[in-house]
Protein backbone atom coordinates (compact mmCIF):
# COMPACT_ATOMS: atom_id res chain seq x y z
CA UNK A 1 0.00 0.00 0.00
CA UNK A 2 1.17 3.55 -0.60
CA UNK A 3 1.38 6.41 1.91
CA UNK A 4 -1.12 8.79 1.60
CA UNK A 5 -0.97 12.62 1.98
CA UNK A 6 -3.48 15.19 2.02
CA UNK A 7 -2.72 18.78 1.47
CA UNK A 8 -5.09 21.97 1.15
CA UNK A 9 -4.52 24.95 -0.73
CA UNK A 10 -6.51 28.87 -0.39
CA UNK A 11 -6.35 31.02 -2.96
CA UNK A 12 -6.76 33.55 0.32
CA UNK A 13 -4.06 31.63 2.09
CA UNK A 14 -0.77 33.35 0.71
CA UNK A 15 2.82 33.21 2.71
CA UNK A 16 4.03 36.18 0.72
CA UNK A 17 4.92 37.06 -2.78
CA UNK A 18 7.67 34.79 -3.49
CA UNK A 19 11.07 37.01 -4.39
CA UNK A 20 12.46 35.62 -7.31
CA UNK A 21 16.53 36.59 -5.85
CA UNK A 22 15.79 33.33 -4.30
CA UNK A 23 16.94 31.70 -7.34
CA UNK A 24 20.46 33.12 -6.98
CA UNK A 25 24.25 32.19 -7.10
CA UNK A 26 27.16 32.79 -6.14
CA UNK A 27 30.12 33.55 -8.49
CA UNK A 28 34.20 33.54 -6.08
CA UNK A 29 37.30 33.86 -6.98
CA UNK A 30 38.16 30.41 -5.94
CA UNK A 31 39.39 27.33 -7.80
CA UNK A 32 37.93 27.32 -11.59
CA UNK A 33 34.84 28.98 -10.95
CA UNK A 34 35.90 31.99 -12.52
CA UNK A 35 39.19 30.88 -14.56
CA UNK A 36 38.10 27.76 -16.42
CA UNK A 37 34.31 28.39 -15.42
CA UNK A 38 32.90 31.33 -16.47
CA UNK A 39 35.74 33.07 -18.17
CA UNK A 40 38.24 31.39 -20.36
CA UNK A 41 39.36 33.10 -23.34
CA UNK A 42 41.29 30.54 -26.02
CA UNK A 43 38.41 28.40 -25.26
CA UNK A 44 36.90 27.23 -28.40
CA UNK A 45 33.49 28.19 -26.59
CA UNK A 46 34.45 31.74 -25.78
CA UNK A 47 33.08 34.89 -26.84
CA UNK A 48 35.76 38.21 -27.48
CA UNK A 49 35.38 38.98 -23.85
CA UNK A 50 36.77 35.60 -22.66
CA UNK A 51 33.31 34.19 -21.65
CA UNK A 52 32.48 30.68 -21.95
CA UNK A 53 29.42 30.28 -23.69
CA UNK A 54 28.34 27.09 -23.71
CA UNK A 55 28.11 28.20 -19.29
CA UNK A 56 26.49 31.23 -20.34
CA UNK A 57 24.09 29.18 -22.36
CA UNK A 58 24.02 26.32 -19.29
CA UNK A 59 23.46 29.26 -16.62
CA UNK A 60 20.48 30.49 -18.91
CA UNK A 61 19.13 27.20 -18.46
CA UNK A 62 19.10 27.14 -15.14
CA UNK A 63 17.29 30.38 -15.08
CA UNK A 64 19.37 32.00 -12.08
CA UNK A 65 18.35 35.33 -10.82
CA UNK A 66 21.01 37.14 -9.34
CA UNK A 67 24.83 36.04 -8.52
CA UNK A 68 26.76 37.04 -6.00
CA UNK A 69 30.34 38.28 -6.59
CA UNK A 70 33.97 38.20 -5.76
CA UNK A 71 33.80 36.23 -2.23
CA UNK A 72 33.48 34.34 -0.29
CA UNK A 73 36.66 33.90 2.05
CA UNK A 74 38.64 35.15 -1.38
CA UNK A 75 36.74 38.80 -0.22
CA UNK A 76 38.41 39.04 2.75
CA UNK A 77 41.52 40.01 1.53
CA UNK A 78 40.88 41.78 -1.71
CA UNK A 79 41.23 44.81 -3.31
CA UNK A 80 38.83 46.08 -5.65
CA UNK A 81 41.41 48.30 -7.14
CA UNK A 82 43.73 45.23 -8.38
CA UNK A 83 40.66 44.28 -10.88
CA UNK A 84 39.53 46.95 -12.76
CA UNK A 85 41.52 49.04 -15.17
CA UNK A 86 43.75 48.07 -18.11
CA UNK A 87 44.44 44.23 -17.91
CA UNK A 88 47.97 44.57 -18.35
CA UNK A 89 48.62 46.79 -15.48
CA UNK A 90 46.62 44.51 -12.88
CA UNK A 91 48.58 43.37 -10.02
CA UNK A 92 49.33 39.73 -9.50
CA UNK A 93 48.66 38.81 -5.28
CA UNK A 94 48.54 35.99 -3.40
CA UNK A 95 44.89 35.00 -2.49
CA UNK A 96 46.03 33.93 1.42
CA UNK A 97 42.01 32.75 1.56
CA UNK A 98 42.39 29.25 -0.92
CA UNK A 99 46.37 29.65 -1.17
CA UNK A 100 45.98 30.96 -4.62
CA UNK A 101 47.80 33.29 -6.93
CA UNK A 102 45.32 35.44 -8.30
CA UNK A 103 46.08 37.24 -11.81
CA UNK A 104 43.14 39.30 -11.39
CA UNK A 105 42.28 39.36 -15.02
CA UNK A 106 38.68 39.30 -14.44
CA UNK A 107 37.74 42.07 -11.98
CA UNK A 108 34.50 43.76 -11.67
CA UNK A 109 33.83 45.38 -15.15
CA UNK A 110 34.01 42.16 -16.75
CA UNK A 111 31.65 40.49 -14.01
CA UNK A 112 28.87 43.01 -14.68
CA UNK A 113 29.53 42.59 -18.90
CA UNK A 114 29.01 38.78 -17.75
CA UNK A 115 25.92 39.41 -15.93
CA UNK A 116 24.32 41.50 -18.38
CA UNK A 117 25.43 38.82 -21.19
CA UNK A 118 23.46 36.51 -18.59
CA UNK A 119 20.71 38.43 -17.92
CA UNK A 120 21.17 37.94 -13.91
CA UNK A 121 21.72 40.61 -11.30
CA UNK A 122 24.72 41.36 -9.72
CA UNK A 123 25.02 41.51 -6.05
CA UNK A 124 28.33 42.83 -4.96
CA UNK A 125 30.61 42.20 -1.43
CA UNK A 126 32.57 44.66 -0.15
CA UNK A 127 35.84 43.81 2.18
CA UNK A 128 35.45 44.19 5.57
CA UNK A 129 38.28 42.06 7.01
CA UNK A 130 41.57 43.59 5.38
CA UNK A 131 39.77 46.90 4.63
CA UNK A 132 36.80 49.12 5.69
CA UNK A 133 34.29 51.72 5.29
CA UNK A 134 37.11 54.08 3.53
CA UNK A 135 37.58 51.25 0.40
CA UNK A 136 34.05 50.51 0.48
CA UNK A 137 32.63 53.95 0.08
CA UNK A 138 35.18 54.84 -2.92
CA UNK A 139 34.40 51.08 -4.88
CA UNK A 140 30.38 52.25 -3.99
CA UNK A 141 31.15 55.40 -5.95
CA UNK A 142 33.33 53.49 -8.72
CA UNK A 143 30.15 51.42 -9.48
CA UNK A 144 27.02 53.67 -8.94
CA UNK A 145 28.05 57.49 -9.09
CA UNK A 146 27.44 58.69 -12.44
CA UNK A 147 30.33 61.24 -13.42
CA UNK A 148 31.90 64.17 -12.38
CA UNK A 149 34.44 62.71 -9.21
CA UNK A 150 37.55 60.92 -9.07
CA UNK A 151 36.09 57.32 -8.69
CA UNK A 152 33.42 57.55 -11.30
CA UNK A 153 35.42 59.22 -13.85
CA UNK A 154 38.26 56.46 -13.41
CA UNK A 155 35.07 54.01 -14.27
CA UNK A 156 34.25 55.84 -17.04
CA UNK A 157 37.97 56.08 -17.88
CA UNK A 158 38.12 52.19 -18.07
CA UNK A 159 35.08 52.42 -20.97
CA UNK A 160 31.67 52.24 -18.58
CA UNK A 161 29.88 55.64 -18.66
CA UNK A 162 26.72 54.12 -17.46
CA UNK A 163 26.81 53.41 -13.65
CA UNK A 164 26.80 50.09 -12.96
CA UNK A 165 23.83 50.40 -10.78
CA UNK A 166 24.43 47.16 -8.78
CA UNK A 167 21.56 47.52 -5.52
CA UNK A 168 22.87 44.73 -3.38
CA UNK A 169 25.91 44.88 -1.30
CA UNK A 170 26.95 42.06 1.55
CA UNK A 171 28.89 43.69 3.99
CA UNK A 172 31.83 41.29 4.52
CA UNK A 173 31.51 37.47 4.17
CA UNK A 174 31.81 35.39 7.23
CA UNK A 175 33.13 38.01 9.54
CA UNK A 176 32.77 35.44 12.75
CA UNK A 177 34.88 32.51 11.02
CA UNK A 178 38.61 32.14 12.35
CA UNK A 179 39.33 30.75 9.02
CA UNK A 180 38.24 34.11 7.74
CA UNK A 181 41.27 37.01 6.70
CA UNK A 182 40.92 39.21 9.92
CA UNK A 183 37.79 37.65 11.43
CA UNK A 184 35.92 39.75 13.96
CA UNK A 185 34.21 39.37 17.30
CA UNK A 186 30.61 40.46 16.96
CA UNK A 187 31.47 43.53 18.92
CA UNK A 188 34.42 44.45 16.11
CA UNK A 189 32.20 43.65 12.90
CA UNK A 190 28.68 44.99 14.13
CA UNK A 191 30.45 48.61 14.36
CA UNK A 192 31.84 48.12 11.46
CA UNK A 193 28.94 47.08 9.48
CA UNK A 194 27.24 50.26 10.67
CA UNK A 195 29.85 52.20 9.94
CA UNK A 196 30.30 51.25 6.55
CA UNK A 197 27.18 50.81 6.34
CA UNK A 198 26.50 54.49 6.71
CA UNK A 199 28.59 56.05 4.54
CA UNK A 200 27.82 53.58 1.70
CA UNK A 201 23.84 54.54 2.27
CA UNK A 202 25.60 58.28 1.88
CA UNK A 203 27.33 57.35 -0.99
CA UNK A 204 23.78 55.84 -2.94
CA UNK A 205 20.43 56.10 -0.74
CA UNK A 206 19.14 53.52 -2.63
CA UNK A 207 21.21 50.59 -2.50
CA UNK A 208 20.38 47.23 0.25
CA UNK A 209 22.60 45.95 2.66
CA UNK A 210 23.07 43.03 3.91
CA UNK A 211 24.50 42.35 7.57
CA UNK A 212 27.00 38.68 7.93
CA UNK A 213 25.32 36.44 10.13
CA UNK A 214 26.52 33.42 11.26
CA UNK A 215 28.88 31.29 8.93
CA UNK A 216 26.62 27.91 10.00
CA UNK A 217 24.08 27.37 12.56
CA UNK A 218 26.61 24.97 14.19
CA UNK A 219 29.02 28.21 15.04
CA UNK A 220 29.84 28.45 18.72
CA UNK A 221 28.88 32.20 18.81
CA UNK A 222 25.41 31.49 16.59
CA UNK A 223 22.44 33.45 17.59
CA UNK A 224 23.96 35.56 19.97
CA UNK A 225 26.30 36.76 16.90
CA UNK A 226 23.10 37.70 14.95
CA UNK A 227 21.62 39.72 18.12
CA UNK A 228 24.77 41.87 19.19
CA UNK A 229 25.92 42.64 15.07
CA UNK A 230 22.14 43.47 14.30
CA UNK A 231 21.97 45.48 17.81
CA UNK A 232 25.12 47.69 16.11
CA UNK A 233 23.79 47.65 12.93
CA UNK A 234 19.85 47.94 12.84
CA UNK A 235 19.32 51.10 11.02
CA UNK A 236 21.68 50.81 8.28
CA UNK A 237 20.84 47.31 6.90
CA UNK A 238 18.06 45.80 5.49
CA UNK A 239 19.36 41.91 5.36
CA UNK A 240 21.00 39.40 7.48
CA UNK A 241 22.80 36.68 6.07
CA UNK A 242 22.44 33.04 6.41
CA UNK A 243 24.99 29.92 5.18
CA UNK A 244 24.13 26.61 4.83
CA UNK A 245 25.93 23.52 3.40
CA UNK A 246 23.87 20.14 3.92
CA UNK A 247 26.06 16.95 4.63
CA UNK A 248 25.50 13.46 4.63
CA UNK A 249 28.47 12.67 7.09
CA UNK A 250 26.75 9.52 8.03
CA UNK A 251 25.59 8.02 4.76
CA UNK A 252 22.31 8.06 6.59
CA UNK A 253 19.32 9.17 3.73
CA UNK A 254 17.48 10.01 6.54
CA UNK A 255 19.51 12.32 8.44
CA UNK A 256 20.49 14.06 4.88
CA UNK A 257 17.13 14.68 4.76
CA UNK A 258 17.09 16.00 8.16
CA UNK A 259 19.83 18.73 7.02
CA UNK A 260 16.72 20.12 4.95
CA UNK A 261 14.88 20.37 8.43
CA UNK A 262 17.66 22.36 9.95
CA UNK A 263 17.64 24.95 7.73
CA UNK A 264 14.29 25.54 8.45
CA UNK A 265 15.31 25.82 12.31
CA UNK A 266 17.71 28.20 11.16
CA UNK A 267 15.84 30.53 9.21
CA UNK A 268 12.97 30.85 11.59
CA UNK A 269 15.14 31.54 14.52
CA UNK A 270 17.25 34.05 12.45
CA UNK A 271 14.06 35.79 11.79
CA UNK A 272 13.01 35.79 15.41
CA UNK A 273 16.14 37.40 16.57
CA UNK A 274 15.56 39.77 13.75
CA UNK A 275 12.44 40.61 15.02
CA UNK A 276 13.99 40.65 18.88
CA UNK A 277 16.76 43.44 17.95
CA UNK A 278 13.33 45.46 16.42
CA UNK A 279 11.16 45.10 19.56
CA UNK A 280 14.01 46.23 21.99
CA UNK A 281 13.72 49.68 20.25
CA UNK A 282 10.04 49.46 19.35
CA UNK A 283 10.86 49.17 16.12
CA UNK A 284 8.49 48.39 12.82
CA UNK A 285 11.29 47.26 10.87
CA UNK A 286 11.51 44.26 9.84
CA UNK A 287 15.16 42.76 8.95
CA UNK A 288 14.76 39.71 5.60
CA UNK A 289 16.67 37.16 5.34
CA UNK A 290 19.29 36.53 2.69
CA UNK A 291 20.76 32.51 2.51
CA UNK A 292 23.67 33.81 0.10
CA UNK A 293 25.71 30.76 0.69
CA UNK A 294 24.00 27.26 0.42
CA UNK A 295 24.24 24.13 -0.89
CA UNK A 296 25.35 20.58 -0.46
CA UNK A 297 29.15 19.84 0.47
CA UNK A 298 30.84 17.48 2.55
CA UNK A 299 32.35 15.20 -0.27
CA UNK A 300 35.26 17.63 -1.52
CA UNK A 301 36.65 18.94 1.94
CA UNK A 302 39.86 17.16 2.39
CA UNK A 303 42.90 19.90 2.76
CA UNK A 304 43.39 18.89 -0.82
CA UNK A 305 40.24 19.95 -1.79
CA UNK A 306 40.48 23.05 0.16
CA UNK A 307 43.69 24.02 -0.85
CA UNK A 308 46.89 23.03 -2.81
CA UNK A 309 50.19 23.14 -2.24
CA UNK A 310 52.16 26.21 -3.41
CA UNK A 311 50.54 29.32 -4.85
CA UNK A 312 48.54 27.88 -8.12
CA UNK A 313 46.42 29.62 -10.34
CA UNK A 314 42.96 28.61 -10.78
CA UNK A 315 43.91 24.70 -9.04
CA UNK A 316 40.37 22.61 -9.09
CA UNK A 317 39.26 23.01 -5.26
CA UNK A 318 36.32 22.13 -4.13
CA UNK A 319 34.92 20.08 -7.23
CA UNK A 320 32.08 17.91 -5.62
CA UNK A 321 30.35 15.53 -7.80
CA UNK A 322 27.07 15.20 -6.63
CA UNK A 323 25.30 12.59 -6.86
CA UNK A 324 21.27 12.16 -7.22
CA UNK A 325 20.17 12.04 -3.37
CA UNK A 326 22.16 15.41 -3.46
CA UNK A 327 19.55 16.66 -5.71
CA UNK A 328 17.12 15.74 -4.02
CA UNK A 329 18.25 17.32 -0.34
CA UNK A 330 18.88 20.42 -3.13
CA UNK A 331 15.25 20.35 -4.18
CA UNK A 332 14.17 20.08 -0.25
CA UNK A 333 15.85 22.98 0.58
CA UNK A 334 14.28 25.09 -2.64
CA UNK A 335 11.03 24.13 -0.90
CA UNK A 336 11.97 25.35 2.67
CA UNK A 337 13.18 28.83 0.94
CA UNK A 338 9.82 29.26 -0.80
CA UNK A 339 7.88 28.25 2.35
CA UNK A 340 9.69 31.12 4.02
CA UNK A 341 8.74 33.59 1.65
CA UNK A 342 7.86 36.19 3.90
CA UNK A 343 10.98 36.31 5.34
CA UNK A 344 13.74 34.73 2.81
CA UNK A 345 14.20 37.30 0.01
CA UNK A 346 17.37 36.42 -1.26
CA UNK A 347 19.14 33.22 -2.00
CA UNK A 348 22.46 31.94 -3.71
CA UNK A 349 23.39 28.16 -4.57
CA UNK A 350 27.18 28.47 -3.76
CA UNK A 351 28.40 28.33 -6.28
CA UNK A 352 27.78 28.22 -10.20
CA UNK A 353 30.16 26.25 -11.71
CA UNK A 354 33.11 23.66 -11.00
CA UNK A 355 33.38 25.31 -7.62
CA UNK A 356 30.58 23.02 -5.77
CA UNK A 357 28.45 24.11 -8.45
CA UNK A 358 25.53 22.93 -10.63
CA UNK A 359 27.78 22.95 -13.71
CA UNK A 360 30.88 21.39 -14.27
CA UNK A 361 33.43 22.07 -17.20
CA UNK A 362 36.53 20.72 -18.23
CA UNK A 363 38.87 23.49 -19.27
CA UNK A 364 39.53 23.76 -22.54
CA UNK A 365 36.63 21.09 -22.71
CA UNK A 366 33.20 20.68 -22.49
CA UNK A 367 30.48 21.40 -19.95
CA UNK A 368 27.61 19.49 -18.50
CA UNK A 369 24.76 19.81 -16.19
CA UNK A 370 25.36 17.98 -12.46
CA UNK A 371 22.73 16.45 -10.44
CA UNK A 372 21.52 19.49 -8.85
CA UNK A 373 20.93 21.55 -11.65
CA UNK A 374 17.80 20.05 -12.40
CA UNK A 375 15.59 21.17 -9.30
CA UNK A 376 16.84 24.69 -9.01
CA UNK A 377 15.88 24.50 -13.48
CA UNK A 378 12.31 23.89 -12.38
CA UNK A 379 11.66 26.19 -10.01
CA UNK A 380 13.56 29.22 -11.43
CA UNK A 381 11.46 27.69 -14.63
CA UNK A 382 8.05 27.52 -12.80
CA UNK A 383 8.56 28.94 -9.39
CA UNK A 384 6.63 32.48 -9.88
CA UNK A 385 3.66 34.44 -7.90
CA UNK A 386 2.44 33.86 -4.71
CA UNK A 387 3.86 31.19 -2.71
CA UNK A 388 0.48 29.19 -0.70
CA UNK A 389 0.32 28.54 2.48
CA UNK A 390 -0.54 24.59 2.82
CA UNK A 391 -2.03 22.57 4.46
CA UNK A 392 -0.24 19.52 4.82
CA UNK A 393 -1.28 15.53 6.47
CA UNK A 394 1.95 13.38 5.79
CA UNK A 395 3.29 10.08 7.09
CA UNK A 396 6.60 10.90 9.03
CA UNK A 397 10.01 8.90 9.44
CA UNK A 398 12.61 8.86 12.42
CA UNK A 399 15.25 11.23 12.28
CA UNK A 400 18.07 11.46 15.29
CA UNK A 401 18.56 15.17 14.50
CA UNK A 402 14.97 15.99 14.10
CA UNK A 403 13.02 13.37 15.61
CA UNK A 404 9.95 12.73 13.59
CA UNK A 405 9.66 14.65 10.05
CA UNK A 406 7.24 14.41 7.19
CA UNK A 407 8.07 12.10 4.24
CA UNK A 408 6.45 14.64 2.47
CA UNK A 409 8.08 18.17 1.84
CA UNK A 410 5.81 20.56 -0.94
CA UNK A 411 5.15 24.10 -1.63
CA UNK A 412 3.01 25.46 -4.13
CA UNK A 413 2.98 28.76 -5.81
CA UNK A 414 0.15 30.46 -7.82
CA UNK A 415 1.04 33.19 -9.99
CA UNK A 416 -2.17 35.59 -10.22
CA UNK A 417 -0.87 36.63 -14.07
CA UNK A 418 -1.28 33.49 -15.81
CA UNK A 419 -3.61 31.81 -13.59
CA UNK A 420 -1.04 28.46 -13.12
CA UNK A 421 -0.48 26.90 -9.81
CA UNK A 422 3.09 25.10 -9.41
CA UNK A 423 3.13 22.40 -7.12
CA UNK A 424 6.72 21.13 -6.09
CA UNK A 425 6.76 18.25 -3.99
CA UNK A 426 9.70 15.75 -2.53
CA UNK A 427 8.73 11.92 -1.21
CA UNK A 428 11.57 11.65 1.30
CA UNK A 429 10.34 7.82 1.90
CA UNK A 430 12.78 6.11 0.05
CA UNK A 431 10.56 2.62 0.24
CA UNK A 432 7.08 3.81 -0.31
CA UNK A 433 5.54 5.65 -3.34
CA UNK A 434 2.91 8.66 -1.92
CA UNK A 435 -0.07 9.10 -2.97
CA UNK A 436 -0.67 13.12 -3.31
CA UNK A 437 -4.08 14.45 -3.50
CA UNK A 438 -4.55 18.36 -3.16
CA UNK A 439 -7.39 20.68 -2.43
CA UNK A 440 -7.19 23.88 -4.15
CA UNK A 441 -9.82 25.53 -2.97
CA UNK A 442 -10.80 28.60 -5.06
CA UNK A 443 -8.36 27.86 -7.31
CA UNK A 444 -9.19 24.27 -9.45
CA UNK A 445 -12.07 24.74 -11.21
CA UNK A 446 -11.00 24.39 -14.82
CA UNK A 447 -7.43 23.51 -14.41
CA UNK A 448 -5.38 20.46 -16.14
CA UNK A 449 -2.06 19.44 -15.83
CA UNK A 450 0.17 21.49 -18.46
CA UNK A 451 3.80 20.00 -17.41
CA UNK A 452 4.66 17.34 -15.05
CA UNK A 453 8.37 15.83 -14.28
CA UNK A 454 10.09 13.55 -11.60
CA UNK A 455 13.34 13.28 -10.89
CA UNK A 456 13.60 9.80 -9.93
CA UNK A 457 16.49 6.99 -9.62
CA UNK A 458 16.82 3.90 -7.71
CA UNK A 459 20.47 4.41 -7.50
CA UNK A 460 20.93 7.12 -4.91
CA UNK A 461 24.50 7.62 -5.69
CA UNK A 462 23.73 7.82 -9.57
CA UNK A 463 25.47 10.78 -10.85
CA UNK A 464 26.66 12.80 -14.19
CA UNK A 465 29.92 13.19 -15.66
CA UNK A 466 31.69 14.21 -18.65
CA UNK A 467 31.18 10.78 -20.59
CA UNK A 468 27.38 10.22 -19.15
CA UNK A 469 26.11 14.01 -18.44
CA UNK A 470 22.25 13.38 -18.32
CA UNK A 471 22.38 10.53 -16.54
CA UNK A 472 20.47 11.74 -13.68
CA UNK A 473 17.66 13.74 -15.53
CA UNK A 474 14.08 14.61 -15.48
CA UNK A 475 11.49 12.56 -16.66
CA UNK A 476 7.97 12.77 -17.43
CA UNK A 477 5.42 12.46 -14.28
CA UNK A 478 2.18 10.67 -15.82
CA UNK A 479 0.25 10.14 -12.97
CA UNK A 480 -1.28 13.55 -12.08
CA UNK A 481 -5.02 14.36 -12.93
CA UNK A 482 -7.60 17.36 -11.48
CA UNK A 483 -10.97 15.56 -10.60
CA UNK A 484 -12.79 18.47 -9.67
CA UNK A 485 -10.79 21.20 -7.55
CA UNK A 486 -8.55 18.09 -6.52
CA UNK A 487 -5.34 17.16 -7.93
CA UNK A 488 -3.95 13.59 -7.16
CA UNK A 489 -0.66 12.38 -8.22
CA UNK A 490 1.26 9.08 -6.98
CA UNK A 491 4.98 9.69 -6.22
CA UNK A 492 7.40 7.33 -6.29
CA UNK A 493 9.80 6.58 -3.18
CA UNK A 494 12.85 9.29 -3.34
CA UNK A 495 11.28 11.21 -5.56
CA UNK A 496 11.41 15.10 -6.92
CA UNK A 497 8.21 16.19 -8.91
CA UNK A 498 7.18 19.14 -10.57
CA UNK A 499 3.45 19.39 -11.60
CA UNK A 500 2.32 22.79 -13.04
CA UNK A 501 -1.72 23.27 -13.61
CA UNK A 502 -2.87 26.12 -16.23
O1 LIG B 1 31.61 28.66 -1.04
C1 LIG B 1 32.84 28.25 -0.53
C2 LIG B 1 33.23 28.99 0.75
O2 LIG B 1 32.35 28.60 1.78
C3 LIG B 1 33.09 30.49 0.72
O3 LIG B 1 34.22 31.12 0.21
C4 LIG B 1 32.94 30.83 2.18
O4 LIG B 1 32.21 32.01 2.37
C5 LIG B 1 32.27 29.61 2.76
O5 LIG B 1 32.91 29.18 3.91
Amino acid sequence: MPLTARLVADRDFVIAPLDRRVFGTFVEHMGRCVYGGIYEPGHAAADANGFRQDVMALTRELGVTIVRYPGGNFLSGYDWEDGVGPKENRPVKLDLAWRSTETNAFGTNEFIAWCRQAEVEPMFAVNLGTRGPDAARHFLEYCNHPGGTYYSDLRRSHGYEQPHGIKFWCLGNEMDGPWQTCAKTAQEYGRIAQETGKVMKWVDDTIQLAACGSSQRAMPTYAAWEYEVLDACFDQVDYISLHHYMRNDSDDIREFFAEIESLDYFIREVAAIADAVAAKRRSKKRIMLSVDEWNVWYKAHTPDDVKKPGWPKAPPLLEEIYNFEDALVVGGALIVMMNNADRVKTACLAQLVNVIGPIMTETGGPAWRQTIFHPIADCTRHGRGEVLRLKIESPTFATKAHGQIPCLLATAVFDPESGRVSLFALNRSTDEAMDLSLDLRGLGDGLAVIEAHELHETDLKKSNGKAAPDAVAPRPQTTGAMSGTVFRARLKPQSWNVFVLG
